[in-house]
């Protein structure tokens, strides 16, 4: 009998993750702009459509994510991790999925304060919140303040990963791009 040992995450769910990657850093970068911008004005108006069709899309793939996710088997920690960076880097990880899931309340406040979502300059995404001036800013206020999360968790989890193939020059970034393997099987 043999006992196969998976070296990198499931094919399916590193497509999703890097498609992720693209799309999130995206919706990060456009958001961070908006914010800076004042409300009503061009190209903030346009962008922020742009954004949160970025943030549905994320909301949608983050649930096929989870779903690759538990049903397949994720390869175990290098033998080079000390116990501390593997805590490090699964708590990392957590963050990130929580943040996949929670950052879309942004439609919460979106859908309450009456504003519109045309989804990628195609079909207005139905409100699903009525009009409720509280509900929009507790979303609004959640969204904000848990950006600086996102920063944190994100600019962290990018570092990581390249004081491993820069530094370390281990096969960290081979679990999820098993083509950056220097051995590739
Ligand atoms: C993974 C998904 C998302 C991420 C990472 C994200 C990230 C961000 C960031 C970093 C900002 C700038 C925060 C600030 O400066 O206050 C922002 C602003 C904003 N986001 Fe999102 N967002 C996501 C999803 C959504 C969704 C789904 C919607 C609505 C349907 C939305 C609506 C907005 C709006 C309206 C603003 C501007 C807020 C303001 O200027 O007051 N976001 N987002
Ligand atoms: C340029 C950007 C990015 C790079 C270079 C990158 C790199 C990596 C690497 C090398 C791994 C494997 C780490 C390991 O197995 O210990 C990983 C895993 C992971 N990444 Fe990223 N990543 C990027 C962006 C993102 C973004 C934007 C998110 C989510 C918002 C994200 C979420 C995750 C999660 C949750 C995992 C754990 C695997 C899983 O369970 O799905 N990554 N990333």
């Amino acid at each position: 009998m043999t006992t196969e040992v998976t070296t990198s995450y499931d094919p399916l769910l590193r497509r999703i993750h890097w498609a992720t990657a693209i799309l999130f850093i995206a919706a990060m970068l456009i958001g961070l702009y908006c914010g800076l911008q004042a409300p009503g004005t061009s190209p903030r108006r346009e962008l922020l459509e742009v954004h949160k069709s970025l943030g549905v899309t994320l909301f949608f793939l983050a649930i096929l994510r989870l779903m690759v996710r538990l049903a397949t088997s994720a390869p175990q920690g290098p033998g080079s991790f000390s116990p501390m960076v593997r805590i490090a880097a699964r708590l990392n990880h957590w963050a990130l999925y929580a943040i996949l899931f929670i950052m879309p309340v942004g439609y919460m406040f979106s859908s309450a304060g009456g504003y519109s979502l045309r989804y990628f300059w195609t079909f207005s995404w139905p409100r699903l919140f009525a009009h409720n001036q509280t509900v929009e800013h507790a979303g609004e206020v959640a969204h904000g303040a848990l950006a600086y999360l996102v920063y944190l968790a994100v600019a962290l989890h990018i570092a990581a990963t390249l004081w491993h193939v820069v530094v370390k020059k281990d096969e960290t970034l081979a679990r999820m791009w098993p083509r950056a393997s220097r051995n590739p099987t």
